[in-house]
């Protein structure tokens, strides 16, 4: 059983490890604090009924996500426990996130992804969301190689 929580304080070492793992241009525990005074920037913790992580801070947690919102939301990261993909918890996160959005009102979600990450443009195409524009050399992969990224969005409430 996986609940999705606000995430606290004493997540932020975990969230900063995952994010260092999997994604490019990963955010200092130092930038996460930062986000967690702001009110619009949202962070969603998924944890397990199980301990996952040892003896570390938030023996349990199992995926994270951030995104701020103002009339528009922007996912900046999700992201699961290798050991743990594929059995429902990015979709539970994303869910937790697209409710928290319409009960703000919030107009449409977008993201960048990079172009090589196939499994995470089919996690979002599964999830409603369209390609809607592209960012040429978007990612620093190594000195020198940069890759792209797809703009994907989901709207979340139709235009009057
Ligand atoms: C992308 C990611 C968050 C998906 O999380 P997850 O918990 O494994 O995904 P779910 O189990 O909720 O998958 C839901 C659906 O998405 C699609 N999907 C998810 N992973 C997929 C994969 N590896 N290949 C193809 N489709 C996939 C499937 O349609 C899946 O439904 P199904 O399992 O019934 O076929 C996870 O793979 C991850 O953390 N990747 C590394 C970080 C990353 O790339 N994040 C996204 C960029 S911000």
């Amino acid at each position: 059983m996986i609940q999705i929580k606000k995430a606290q304080v004493q997540d932020i070492p975990f969230i900063a490890l995952l994010w260092q793992d999997k994604l490019q241009a990963p955010w200092t525990e130092e930038m996460i604090k930062d986000s967690f005074e702001r009110e619009n920037v949202v962070t969603m913790i998924a944890v397990s009924e199980t301990p996952q992580n040892g003896k570390q801070d938030c023996e349990s947690c199992v995926g994270f996500l951030m995104a701020s919102f103002l009339e528009e939301a922007e996912l900046y990261a999700l992201v699961v426990k290798k050991t743990v993909q594929r059995q429902g918890i990015g979709q539970r996160l994303l869910e937790n996130l697209l409710d928290f959005l319409k009960d703000k009102n919030v107009g449409s979600l977008f993201l960048e992804v990079s172009v090589e990450n196939t499994k995470a443009v089919s996690f979002y195409e599964n999830g409603g969301f369209k390609k809607v524009g592209e960012r040429p050399h978007y990612y620093l992969k190594k000195i020198e190689e940069k890759e792209g990224a797809w703009v994907m969005a989901l709207v979340l409430r139709k235009s009057l």
